[in-house]
């Protein structure tokens, strides 16, 4: 048993006090975890954009002040009364996709969207409508996304949270907690790619780049990258892709990306996936669809009040649209599987930390996400 188990534990956090503004690095207490909860000492964190994105004050959702950071890897410090998934000293990832295995999502076997918490996950608090962390001031802070993982201790709820094998290093294991497990699941999972099928991804960042591991891995036969910066030309080869356009640069004077992609690949592909958030790249996605059968897979998250659109007769016409969160991965009974083929080199995790910088540098991460180099910049708290 630990010396703070059922104690309040002060420790650094960063601090959303509003948007806009840069985290505020200071000493937050943490409140032990009620019955079905879980405080995990985090060990490493990676930035991923939907916290910039919540950060800058353009998701209608965010609440402040808070604890942002949903993409962790951590271990667990103490239980509270009826947990029975992990223990103290297990290495976990925290799931902002739960999975409680009870509820009519969870039973349905059609999809990984849980309803057990994703009330009051959205409102920033636990499930009994309570948060665990306060400032030095004894105001309360709000959760974020069920993680809140830019904090050296967070609460999380028992079905949102996953032990993993301990061989897994925690500095790259975090990255399983967002980026790589959306975009390989979205490829593997949601869109199902088969052996000899041809597959357009737009966008080639950790998603993007994790779609085309995926279709690497279901032996697609043409993966065509779409990104208007070219640097990510070599990422695109690296992780398996057989082709790469920048719409910017390798079009000719009034070809469109959908003309060139459909006459590249025979009328169409059988796969695209938007890694983007650009509401006109995925029209453009949807259209470069093969008629009769080819699918879109929306993962990007586009800005408040976008919308999508085209022609009814693109869908009449045999093109389905779907969209993909998490991967369509079930965090607590699908993890352990990609844990394992990252270890034995089939998934790539690794490659896709850029930067590394300490925890006190945590604004300067979130700079790293704009420049063009950056896949992840991973904290060590
Ligand atoms: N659905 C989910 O569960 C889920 C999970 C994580 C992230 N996301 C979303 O997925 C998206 C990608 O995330 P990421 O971390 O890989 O982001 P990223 O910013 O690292 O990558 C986006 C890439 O898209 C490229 N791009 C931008 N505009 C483009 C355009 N018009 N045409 C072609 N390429 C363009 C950029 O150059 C960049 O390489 C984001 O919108 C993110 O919020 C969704
Ligand atoms: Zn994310
Ligand atoms: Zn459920």
């Amino acid at each position: 048993m630990s010396e703070t188990q059922g104690k309040p534990i002060q420790c650094t956090a960063a601090v959303a006090y509003a948007a806009g503004e840069p985290l505020r690095i200071e000493k937050v207490t943490v409140d032990p975890p009620k019955a079905h909860e879980v405080r995990i000492k985090i060990v490493n964190s990676a930035i991923c954009h939907t916290d910039a994105y919540t950060l800058s004050g353009s998701d209608p959702e965010g609440l402040f002040p808070c604890i942002l950071g949903h993409e962790g890897s951590g271990i667990v410090e103490s239980v509270g009364e009826g947990v029975t998934n992990v223990k103290p000293g297990d290495h976990v990832v925290p799931l902002y996709t739960a999975e409680c295995q009870q509820c009519k999502f969870c039973v349905s076997g059609k999809t990984n969207l849980c309803g057990a918490v994703r009330a009051t996950q959205g409102k920033g608090v636990m499930p009994d409508g309570t948060s665990r962390f306060r400032n030095g001031k004894g105001e309360t802070l709000y959760h974020f996304m069920g993680c809140s993982t830019f904090s050296e201790y967070t609460v999380v709820a028992d079905v949102s949270v996953v032990a993993v094998d301990q061989q897994a290093p925690l500095e790259t294991v975090c990255l399983l907690g967002c980026g790589v497990t959306t975009g390989y699941g979205a490829a593997v999972k949601t869109a199902d790619v088969q052996e000899g099928d041809t597959v357009a991804v737009f966008g080639a960042g950790t998603v993007g780049l994790s779609v085309v591991q995926g279709a690497k891995a279901r032996n697609a036969s043409r993966i065509i990258v779409v990104d208007i910066n070219d640097a990510k030309r070599e990422w695109a080869s690296k992780f398996g892709a057989t082709d790469f356009i920048n719409p910017k640069t390798d079009l000719k004077e009034g070809e469109t990306i959908v003309a060139r992609l459909i006459e590249m690949t025979d009328g169409g592909l059988d796969h695209t996936f938007d890694c983007t958030g650009n509401t006109k790249v995925m029209r453009d996605a949807l259209e470069a669809c093969h008629k009769g059968w080819g699918q879109s897979i929306i993962i990007g998250v586009a800005a408040a009040g976008q919308e999508i659109s085209t022609r009814p007769f693109q869908l009449v016409t045999g093109r389905v649209w779907k969209g993909s969160a998490f991967g369509g991965i079930k965090g607590r009974s699908e993890m352990g599987g990609l844990v394992r083929d990252y270890l034995n080199g089939t998934l790539k995790v690794q490659e896709f930390v850029t930067h590394k910088r300490p925890f006190e540098e945590i604004n300067s991460g979130f700079e790293d996400l704009h420049h063009g180099d950056c896949l992840r910049t991973v904290l060590s708290l």
